[in-house]
């Protein structure tokens, strides 16, 4: 069976473009399937930095094929503006990339409407979207009646159907945030969009589905994190996708029964950026030192990410959700320096302690994490290229986290570079049962 897939365990930019780029060389055909342009990837090689946000990592090998399924929200101008930035540092697009008929096509509109509705939730906290427009546009198309999607784009009736939204739109959004929705000049720069965008659309599913059939080995990029997952995460301070492993099957087209390897990536600490609880923030120097380390600033939005100490009661959840068989822990390097560092292993919510990951947001805010204290290391492991030459306590926290979340770490993570990337050999667990949470040592702090 031909598929493996790299999932986020927490909020997203646990270093998955990073990943994918590592392990594109292993696979034919590399797959974005979920979210949008929400999405900021890195990869760092032979001192370059490259940013990618609709196109697969695996953009940036040869001989791969890259394929935007239907599940993923596509703002066309922001993935032109990708394709150029991208040959115009001598990678090729054309020929590799294909982008599914089906994806639904990001408006004007729904980047204001990401905008009014991010202000605030109904008088509270913001979810603090990235402002692409994202849950409007899977939205309209959950709704269906004011929904366009790439095929669309490419039929007689186009201009017919987009007069009808933009009429529709105006007045369910009031004049005052629609003034500048002209019906004649979105559809001229639609219209364009859709001619440079010809050569990639394709129907994916179709393409997949005999790829997987024939033996190809597909890599599915996930994007955004399992916690930020529509249906499982932190709601609603979530994405609008589901970004577990749960969405790969249904937003790529290509049935689970064809996925043989599930990767969990996780920061070896706890990142997020925008609203919503996260149990272990430490708005206080640590998190700063973590900030600073990790140069933790949104890859899409630059805003500064919340840090804060593995939370581990989320991660296990989101792996047995998401049914990894394997983790990665990625920038293991930034808790370099650190006398001691901790990992959530409970929580207590109103008094009790449990390690259930709980179902409300509120809930969850409300959690206390009961902490494990670990020692740390003050070498610098950025150059390390086997498990053997991490320090001793560096191994002792890869281990905890394993048996934490009750499956195997195989690679760990010890810099930007693509070179700094650690594999462990270790027997693989696929399918092997939960074991029960570990017990946590009550050590509070
Ligand atoms: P993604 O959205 O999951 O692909 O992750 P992002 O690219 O948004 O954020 C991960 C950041 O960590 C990027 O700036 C990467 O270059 C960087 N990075 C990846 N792996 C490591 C690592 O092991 N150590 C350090 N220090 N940085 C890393
Ligand atoms: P990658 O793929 C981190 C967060 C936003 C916000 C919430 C909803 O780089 O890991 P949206 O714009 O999707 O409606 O915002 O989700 N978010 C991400 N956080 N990494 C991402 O993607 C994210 N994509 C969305 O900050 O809290
Ligand atoms: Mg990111």
């Amino acid at each position: 069976m031909p598929g493996t897939c790299v999932i986020g365990l927490q909020w997203g930019d646990e270093a998955k473009g990073k990943l994918v780029d590592v392990f594109t060389e292993q696979h034919d055909i590399v797959v974005r399937y979920a979210g949008g342009a929400n999405a900021g990837h890195t990869v760092v090689s032979g001192g370059q930095t490259w940013k990618l946000s609709l196109i697969p990592s695996g953009i940036l090998r040869n001989g791969v094929a890259c394929v935007v399924t239907g599940g993923v929200v596509l703002d066309p101008a922001a993935v032109i503006k990708e394709i150029y930035g991208l040959e115009s540092r001598g990678v090729t697009v054309t020929g590799k990339l294909q982008i599914s008929d089906r994806a639904h096509v990001v408006f004007p509109w729904h980047i204001a409407e990401d905008k009014v509705l991010n202000e605030s939730l109904s008088g509270g906290e913001s979810i603090g979207t990235t402002g692409r427009g994202i849950g409007p546009c899977y939205r309209d198309k959950v709704g269906r009646s004011l929904a366009v999607r790439l095929g669309d784009m490419y039929r007689d009736d186009f201009p017919a159907k987009l007069a009808h939204i933009v009429a529709v739109k105006k007045r369910l959004l009031g004049v005052g945030q629609t003034d500048d929705l002209d019906a004649t000049v979105i559809l001229e720069q639609y219209q364009a969009y859709a001619e440079r965008l010809r050569p990639y659309v394709a129907d994916t599913t179709a393409f997949l589905l005999d790829a997987v059939e024939a033996g190809k080995r597909v890599l599915f990029e996930g994007a955004q994190g399992a916690l930020l997952d529509i249906d499982h995460g932190t709601f609603p301070f979530v994405t609008s996708s589901n970004s577990s492993g749960l969405g790969v099957a249904s937003g790529s087209g290509v049935p689970g029964r064809w996925v043989e390897r599930v990767i969990g990536v996780v920061k070896a600490y706890s990142t997020r950026v925008g609203g919503g609880p996260m149990p272990t923030e430490q708005d206080n120097a640590t998190g700063q030192y973590l900030r600073d380390r990790g140069n933790e600033y949104g890859t899409v939005t630059r805003r500064p990410r919340r840090c804060g100490w593995f939370d581990a009661v989320a991660a296990r959840y989101t792996a047995r959700l998401s049914g990894v068989d394997e983790l990665a822990v990625m920038l293991l390097d930034v808790l370099g320096g650190l006398d001691e560092i901790k990992i959530c292993t409970a929580y207590e919510i109103d008094g009790k302690r449990t390690s259930q990951f709980p179902s409300h947001a509120d809930d969850l805010k409300k959690a206390v994490p009961v902490y494990e204290m670990l020692p740390g290391w003050q070498e610098d492991i950025s150059t390390a290229q086997t498990e053997a030459e991490l320090p001793a306590t560096a191994r002792r926290y890869l281990a905890r986290i394993g048996e934490l979340l009750g499956r195997p770490v195989t690679i760990v993570s010890v810099g930007p570079d693509r070179d700094q990337t650690i594999t462990c050999h270790r027997p693989a667990t696929a399918a092997a049962p939960w074991p029960s949470p570990p017990q946590p040592v009550p050590a509070n702090a």
